[in-house]
């Protein structure tokens, strides 16, 4: 029996059938505004506050201020407290770009990870990540490096991903097979509104509930409804064949 690691998202640790496998890395996909980075802040601060694990957060794209002013505007309270105690650790793009030189950075990342205290780790996002590489190959090599080197740390990890099509057309890119776990969070218009997904698509060593279900982004953060029928990806009740007024769940 694997031992998981809990998101502490309401109603997605059950989706998952415990949490994530420990030492996983699992991939979050999603168009912009999905809610990708509020997840892994979520996974974080969720981690220090009820199951006294510390994290890692890895960004290209904020600085410390601009991801405290994110936690603090959907409610994670005590977000500055838990990076001023060292229980979260941040590395902001100020300190990941510091230097001219991306791979003596990156070394340098992976050097510290390897004898970590922590327990999760957040990239957002590996998208960024990415465009540091020349090429397929180098990125691939990478990648996979990164990843092992996450797993031998003890460390529980969610990549994010910006997906540039708009789901179900969805591109299956080599991050998708490399990581031990897949999620979509989805956003589909329905008449004035628009309504939230998830969807495990995968998950390595763990039987999952691979339905789509409703999620709601509010203060306190992500809120997954597992008790709302989950619907197959085929068929009619799919969102985006929703009529004008909504359809689907509504
Ligand atoms: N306090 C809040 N209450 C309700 N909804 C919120 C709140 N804060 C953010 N949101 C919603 O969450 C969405 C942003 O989520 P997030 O920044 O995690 O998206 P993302 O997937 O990381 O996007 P990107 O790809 O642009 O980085 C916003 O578009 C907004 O709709
Ligand atoms: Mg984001």
């Amino acid at each position: 029996m694997p031992e998981f690691v809990k998101t502490g998202v309401e109603g997605l640790d059950s989706i998952l059938n415990g949490g994530i496998v420990e030492n996983a890395a699992v991939l979050v996909s999603g168009n912009p505004g999905t809610g990708k980075s509020i997840f892994g802040l979520q996974y974080l601060y969720n981690g220090v506050d009820q199951f006294d694990e510390g994290g890692i957060y890895l960004t290209f794209e904020e600085t410390k201020d601009d991801i405290s002013q994110a936690a603090q505007s959907i409610g994670f309270d005590k977000w500055d407290d838990f990076v001023d105690d060292g229980r979260i650790k941040v590395y902001d793009k100020r300190t990941l770009l510091r230097s001219g030189d991306f791979s003596s950075t990156l070394d340098t990342i992976l050097e510290d990870l390897q004898d970590t205290q922590y327990d999760r780790l957040v990239l957002d996002s590996l998208t960024m990540f990415q465009l540091f590489f020349e090429d397929e190959k180098e990125q691939r090599q990478y990648l996979l490096k990164f990843i092992d080197i996450l797993k031998d740390s003890g460390l529980t990890s969610i990549l994010t991903m910006e997906q540039s099509a708009v789901f179900p057309e969805t591109e299956i890119g080599l991050e998708n097979f490399l990581t031990d776990g897949n999620i979509y969070l989805i956003q589909s218009p329905a008449g004035s509104t628009s309504n939230r997904y998830i969807w495990v698509a995968k998950m390595r060593k763990q039987p999952i509930k691979n339905s789509m279900f409703p999620l709601e982004i509010d203060d306190g953060g992500i809120k997954v409804f597992e008790q709302a029928a989950g619907f197959s990806m085929v068929g009619e009740s799919a969102p985006w064949f929703a009529d004008e007024d909504g359809g689907g769940l509504e």
